[in-house]
């Protein structure tokens, strides 16, 4: 079996590569990427993608029919990955998430591959004033750039005609958890930090929102599940909210769990904030309906615990972290200061200051 997963060079890639390479030990995996983050490792052990059989650098948006060549099942990871950076960059939003995913899907029934797995996103939901769940039925609200991308490539891609590609989009809830190319801008990842390096937790909102997060270990396990899925009983298109009912958490909670786990810590919320725009329960009863055997298994406590101790191990103590390279909309800003990426985030190719003097060091 070969598995192309794009993105790869992210957050969830690492942990998805050695998930993938545990399941099918036989399999040829295949990264592509155009490396934006593939420089910001959080690790102490080797390159994860040594885990992988190929590492390709390449632009999901100029892929070509030879790129799918015997390829069975499509992972799109790739995209502009959060509400501030699809808001800073929304063109290039609708062109990476929509536009790219589409055409990705079409180039992969061409070439007759089996499974199509899309990382869509519960941010979908956005804003629900009813407290019900949502259901994969219920009225969406997206209310960013970001959030309507990855709608309107499930809505394209439920009416295009695929062949007979199976195709899964997976409407995530928040991640969170360590990876060997941590983000420090996802909530539960936020709080941990704040904890381990001011032994504080600033609660920017009222902490009243719901927020439904999953590990990214029980990402990749879905990932896995929809790779092998077939088009009968849920259909060739199936969308599906994945996470736990139990991991709806308000994220006053999770900021109390984290200053409970991590001793000293500081909790303080914004009690004057105004109402958090997004704010959304989730119904996860039809993936555990179709998908008992991928259930998630991590639990907030490990989730935590792994980002203590994996933040320990690579010495973090930075309490200006929010405007660190964890937060990767400031690792596209100073890429595009330092003239490294255009401001449609393709490679100037250009030598920066940063890559000539690096080359000087080494020369000496
Ligand atoms: N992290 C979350 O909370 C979450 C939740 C729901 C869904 N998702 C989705 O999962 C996917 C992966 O998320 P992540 O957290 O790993 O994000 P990330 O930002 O860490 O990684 C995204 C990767 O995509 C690559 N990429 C972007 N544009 C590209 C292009 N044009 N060509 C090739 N590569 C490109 C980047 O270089 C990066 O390595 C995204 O689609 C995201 O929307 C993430």
């Amino acid at each position: 079996m070969r598995i192309l997963i794009t993105g790869n060079l992210g957050y969830i890639g690492p942990i998805l590569g050695a998930h993938l390479r545990r399941e099918f030990p036989g399999a040829h995996l295949i990264g592509v990427d155009s490396g934006w983050f593939a420089h910001c490792l959080t690790t102490t052990g080797t390159l994860p993608e040594l885990m992988l059989d190929e590492q390709r650098f390449g632009d999901v948006r100029a892929l070509q029919a030879r790129d799918f060549e015997g390829v069975d099942a499509v992972v799109q990871l790739a995209a502009v990955s959060n509400d501030p950076m699809g808001n800073r960059f929304e063109h290039v939003t609708d062109a990476i998430n929509y536009r790219s995913a589409i055409s990705v899907a079409e180039l992969a029934a061409k070439a007759g591959v089996r499974n199509y797995v899309f990382a869509s996103s519960c941010s979908v939901y956005g804003f629900s004033p009813d407290p019900r769940a949502r259901t994969e039925n219920d009225e969406i609200n997206p209310l960013t750039a970001y959030a309507r991308s990855k709608i309107a490539t499930e809505q394209t891609l439920e009416k295009a005609a695929l062949g007979n590609m199976v195709i899964t989009c997976l409407r995530f809830a928040t991640a969170c958890g360590m990876s060997p190319r941590l983000r420090l801008d996802l909530v539960l990842n936020d709080f941990v930090a704040g904890a381990l390096a001011s032994r504080e937790i600033t609660v920017l909102s009222d902490g009243t929102p719901w927020r439904p997060l999953i590990h990214v270990k029980d990402m990749a396990r879905a990932i896995e599940w929809a790779i092998k899925r077939e088009a009968e009983p849920s259909g060739r298109f199936l969308k599906l909210n994945v996470g736990s009912d139990a991991w709806n958490y308000q994220v006053a909670e999770l900021a109390n769990a984290v200053g409970e786990a991590i001793p000293g810590t500081r909790v303080s919320i914004n009690k004057d904030a105004p109402p958090d725009k997004r704010s959304y329960r989730v119904d996860f009863g039809l993936y555990r309906k179709l998908a008992p055997d991928h259930q998630p298994l991590e639990t907030l406590e490990t989730a935590i615990a792994g980002l203590r101790d994996g933040l320990k191990a690579i010495g973090f103590s930075d309490p200006d972290f929010r405007q660190s390279q964890l937060m990767r909309l400031k690792v596209l800003e100073k890429l595009l200061g330092e003239g490294a990426l255009n401001e449609d985030l393709t490679w100037s190719r250009r030598p920066t200051a940063a890559t000539a003097s690096a080359g000087l060091r080494s020369a000496i």
